[in-house]
């Protein structure tokens, strides 16, 4: 993850990019000062970003330019951290460690956390629709989001997770809560890079594809990085999984079936890579993801 290459050089350039939109975000100081900073307090928390990384790098392999693109990006991640401050609350995970912090809730109370949450889902799509694009581009992209985030994308796969514990699932049944709760905003964020470039149905779907493989094989690592790894290196709990009774790729399969299973998906995530300009930058960001360590 260290090494430093082209791709590496890309991906941080990207990163940059959208770390200094979102910095930007919720500065104001109205009587609800509080719900600002417990917006800012998640989102500004140091984040990996893959998910607004993966929607300006599709943008820009369709053709369309990073910058007009970014509050799309930047959309995906407030979305993907309203959903991490809503699964370490009590009634969820009940976790109280994210991304080296305590959790929203520990240090706002339920009701803020839960409103930050809330506010940040809002913003996402006031975000996405101020982007200075075509209003076909951006409708195309916000609808995209909202199926993602919701009954039938990442809240279904909640909804299965949190109806799975303490029972034993099938490993069908797992890859069905996967797909949902963590694929399918990944599978979002590809293809809102396509439709805010201005990509062909065809790319969409190879996007879409891609994205299916890197999510699935994103989750199982985080099950394997539960496991396998330390407070300090993920910047979360571990050992969280069991005891919250949670089937998981990790518990089904063991270690060793997992790491074949990611690497198998990253092969696939690999060839679909294939009709992107910059399939390079692709094949490499999937290899980073299968690899990493936090
Ligand atoms: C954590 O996502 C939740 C899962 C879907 C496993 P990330 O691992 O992308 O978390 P951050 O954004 O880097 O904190
Ligand atoms: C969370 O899965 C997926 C989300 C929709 C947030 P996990 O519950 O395994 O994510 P972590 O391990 O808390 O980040
Ligand atoms: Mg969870
Ligand atoms: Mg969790
Ligand atoms: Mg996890």
């Amino acid at each position: 993850m260290a090494e430093r290459n082209e791709y590496s050089v890309q991906f941080d350039e990207a990163r940059d990019l959208a770390e200094a939109f979102l910095y930007g975000c919720f500065m104001g100081d109205g009587p609800q000062v509080q719900l600002y900073e417990a917006m800012r307090y998640s989102l500004l928390a140091g984040g990996k970003r893959i998910r607004p990384v993966l929607t300006l790098k599709f943008a820009e392999a369709v053709g369309g330019d990073m910058k007009e693109v970014l509050p799309v990006a930047c959309a995906v991640e407030m979305l993907h951290t309203y959903s991490l401050i809503h699964d370490d609350l009590p009634c969820m995970d009940n976790d109280v460690l994210r991304r080296g912090r305590p959790t929203n809730h520990v240090v706002y109370g339920e009701c803020v956390a839960t409103l930050a949450g809330d506010a940040l889902q809002a913003a996402a799509f006031s975000t996405l629709l101020s982007a200075k694009l075509p209003a076909d581009r951006l409708c195309l992209a916000a609808k995209i989001l909202a199926e993602a985030a919701g009954e039938d994308g990442m809240c279904a796969g909640q909804v299965l997770d949190m109806d799975g514990e303490n029972r034993s699932l099938s490993l069908d049944e797992v890859r069905t809560v996967h797909h949902y709760k963590t694929a399918a905003l990944i599978r979002g964020a590809c293809m809102m890079g396509v439709a805010a470039g201005g990509g062909t149905p065809e790319q969409m779907e190879a996007a879409g594809r891609y994205a299916d493989a890197i999510g699935l094989a994103f989750q199982i690592r985080d099950d394997m990085l539960d496991v396998t790894s330390t407070e300090q290196e993920m910047g979360k709990s571990v050992r969280i999984d069991m005891v919250n009774g949670k089937s998981t790729f990790a518990s089904i399969l063991g270690l060793e079936e997992c790491a074949r299973i990611v690497d198998e998906q990253t092969a696939i995530a690999e060839e679909e890579a294939a009709v992107f300009d910059n399939a390079g930058f692709f094949r490499w960001f999937a290899r980073k993801l299968a690899n990493r360590k936090n």
